[in-house]
C-alpha cells in the first residue's frame, strides 16, 4: 500500500481490501484471564482460543486469504500422485524465483529437517544471519552448530539501522576459515531479533563469499514478503525496482531457497526449490519417506492451490506492505509513550522488550514469559515469548539466556482493524504504568526439546492476582 495523504494530515495506515468474511471474537473478564492462562501453564501455546480476545501469537498459517485464493481451492484436482494442482503449484515457484527444480513438504521446519538430514554432519558449524528455533533444533540434532554471524546492530533493541538483519562479511570468512561448513544460511526477514531485514546488497556480498569458497548458500525465505518490502522502501538503489524483478535478484544470489507458506503465500505448506540438480536429487530422496509423495509434500492441494495464488498476489507491492505499515503504526505510537519496543519497525509483529518492560524480573524468572502472561491478563492479548524460554539448555543442563527478551505481537496480514490495534497500544500502555505488579515464572513441566511449545509455568509469587486487583480498580467493570 502505497502511503496515502490525508488532506488534514497525519493520516493512518489504510487497509487496501474490504472485510468479506468475519469471525466473532469474545473477551472474557479479567479474572477468568488469570485462570485461563494458569490452566495453559502460563505459556501462551496452551491458551485455547476461545479465551482470547486479540491472537497476536503468529502469522503463521493464520493471515487472511484472498478472495482469488479461496476460489482456487475449489479447483484442486486431488489425487495421490500427478495432481495438476501441484504442476500449477511447482510453476508458480519456478516462474516466481527463476528456479528449476521444486520439492514439497508440509511446512518450513519440513524442509529444515530435510536440509539437516542432507548436509550436516557432527561437528559442522553452520553460519547464519540469526537462527530460527526449529531450524537450529535440526542441525543439534544433527550434531552441528548454529554461529550466529551479524553485526552489533542486530543485537540493538534500539536502533536506527534499516538492516539489521545483515550478515557480516568478514566473520562469515573468518568462520568459513576455521571450521566445517557444509552450507551457510540466511534468514530473510530475520524472525528472532525483531522481523528485522537485510539488505539485498548484503546477501550479494554474502553469496561472492560463498561461491569464493563453493559453499551452499541456503535461503530461508519464510519472511520474504515483508523483506521485500523493506528492500524496496530503504535500500536506496532498488527503490525504482519492482517487487517481481527484486525477488529474482535475490534468488539469482542463493543455492536453495526453502519456505513456510504458513508465511509465504499466506496459506499453509512448505517447499523447496534450486537450480542445482544434484542438490535437488539428494534432497528429493527424503522427501516420500517424510513428507508424502512428490507431488503433494504433506499438503493438501486445496493448500497447494491457494499458495500458488498466495505467492502471485505477494508478487504486489500493496498485498506485502500492509503488515510492515500496520506494524510501523503501532511501534512508533509505543515507542510515543515510553514503552521499550524493538526499532525500528520490522516485519511480522511489534516487538516489547521485556528486559527494559519489566527489568526487576531476572533473567532467570523469564522476563518475557512473565509479560506474555500478564498482557493476557490485561487485555486478552495472545503473543509470544521470543526470550530465554524459547532457547534451549545447554548439555550440561545450564539455562542459555538469550540476547534479548522479546514478547512478539505478531500482526497477521490482513486480520486486524486499526481500532484493535489501537486497543492493543491501550492494554500495553496500562501494563506498562503497572509494570511494577508484573513477577517471574519458573518451569513446572520442562520439556528437553523446543520447550516453548509445551513447557508449563507457575508464576513464583500471586503477582497476577494483585495485577486483576489493579486492572478492575481502575477499569471498573469494564473488560
Ligand atoms: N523459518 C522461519 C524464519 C520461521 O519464521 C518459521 C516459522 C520456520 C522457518 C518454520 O516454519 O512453522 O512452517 O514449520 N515460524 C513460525 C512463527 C512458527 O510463529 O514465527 P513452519
Amino acid at each position: 500500500m502505497q502511503k496515502i495523504k490525508f488532506f488534514e494530515g497525519g493520516g493512518v495506515p489504510l487497509e487496501m481490501h474490504k472485510v468479506k468474511i468475519v469471525q466473532k471474537l469474545d473477551l472474557i473478564p479479567v479474572e477468568e484471564r488469570v485462570k485461563a492462562v494458569n490452566e495453559a501453564g502460563n505459556n501462551t501455546f496452551l491458551l485455547q482460543n476461545r479465551d482470547i480476545f486479540l491472537d497476536m501469537l503468529t502469522d503463521s498459517g493464520v493471515n487472511a486469504m484472498s478472495d482469488n485464493q479461496l476460489a482456487a481451492m475449489m479447483v484442486a484436482d486431488d489425487s495421490y500422485a500427478g495432481s495438476e494442482t501441484f504442476y500449477r503449484f511447482e510453476k508458480k515457484v519456478q516462474e516466481v524465483f527463476g528456479m528449476k527444480y521444486f520439492l514439497p513438504a508440509h511446512q518450513g521446519r519440513a524442509c529444515e529437517h530435510i536440509i539437516a538430514k542432507t548436509f550436516v554432519n557432527p561437528g559442522d558449524v553452520i553460519p547464519m544471519n540469526y537462527h530460527f528455533t526449529t531450524t537450529k533444533a535440526h542441525i543439534s540434532l544433527m550434531g552441528g552448530s548454529v554461529l550466529e554471524i551479524h553485526e552489533p546492530e542486530a543485537l540493538e533493541v534500539e536502533s536506527t539501522s534499516p538492516f539489521k538483519g545483515n550478515m557480516s562479511i568478514k566473520l562469515l570468512e573468518e568462520a568459513i576459515a576455521k571450521n566445517s561448513v557444509p552450507f551457510v544460511r540466511i534468514e530473510t526477514g530475520t524472525n528472532l531479533i525483531g522481523g528485522q531485514p537485510h539488505s539485498l546488497q548484503n546477501l550479494k556480498d554474502v553469496y561472492k563469499v560463498c561461491k569464493k569458497n563453493n559453499i551452499p548458500l541456503v535461503f530461508d525465505a519464510s519472511l520474504l514478503a515483508d523483506n521485500l518490502y523493506f528492500i524496496k522502501t530503504r535500500e536506496e538503489k532498488y527503490k525504482n525496482t519492482n517487487i517481481r524483478d527484486i525477488t529474482r535478484e535475490i534468488a539469482d544470489n542463493t543455492d536453495l531457497i526453502y519456505f513456510s507458506a504458513r508465511k509465504l503465500g499466506h496459506a499453509r505448506g512448505g517447499g523447496m526449490v534450486t537450480n542445482n540438480q544434484e542438490v535437488f536429487n539428494k534432497l528429493r530422496d527424503f522427501i516420500p519417506l517424510y513428507e508424502g509423495f512428490m507431488t503433494y509434500g504433506g499438503m493438501s492441494v486445496r493448500e497447494m492451490e491457494a499458495i500458488a495464488v498466495g505467492l502471485e498476489e505477494t508478487m504486489d507491492f500493496g498485498m506485502i506492505s500492509q503488515g510492515p505499515n500496520f506494524i510501523e503504526y503501532m511501534v512508533n505510537k509505543l515507542k510515543a509513550k515510553g514503552v521499550p519496543v524493538v526499532t525500528p519497525a520490522g516485519g511480522l509483529g511489534c516487538h516489547l522488550d521485556a528486559k527494559k518492560f519489566v527489568p526487576h524480573v531476572p533473567q532467570t524468572e523469564y522476563p518475557a514469559g512473565a509479560l506474555a502472561s500478564a498482557l493476557f491478563i490485561a487485555g486478552g492479548i495472545r503473543g509470544m515469548e521470543r526470550g530465554t524460554i524459547s532457547e534451549q539448555r545447554d548439555e550440561k543442563g545450564n539455562e542459555t539466556f538469550a540476547n534479548m527478551e522479546l514478547l512478539r505481537l505478531a500482526l497477521p496480514r490482513r486480520v486486524f482493524t486499526l481500532s484493535q490495534v489501537e486497543y492493543a497500544i491501550d492494554r500495553i500502555c496500562w501494563l506498562y504504568q503497572n509494570r511494577d505488579l508484573v513477577g517471574g515464572l519458573s518451569f513446572t513441566d520442562e520439556p528437553p526439546i523446543l520447550r516453548f511449545f509445551l513447557g508449563r509455568l507457575a508464576p513464583v509469587s500471586d503477582w497476577q492476582k494483585n495485577l486483576a486487583k489493579k486492572f478492575r480498580a481502575d477499569f471498573g467493570d469494564s473488560l
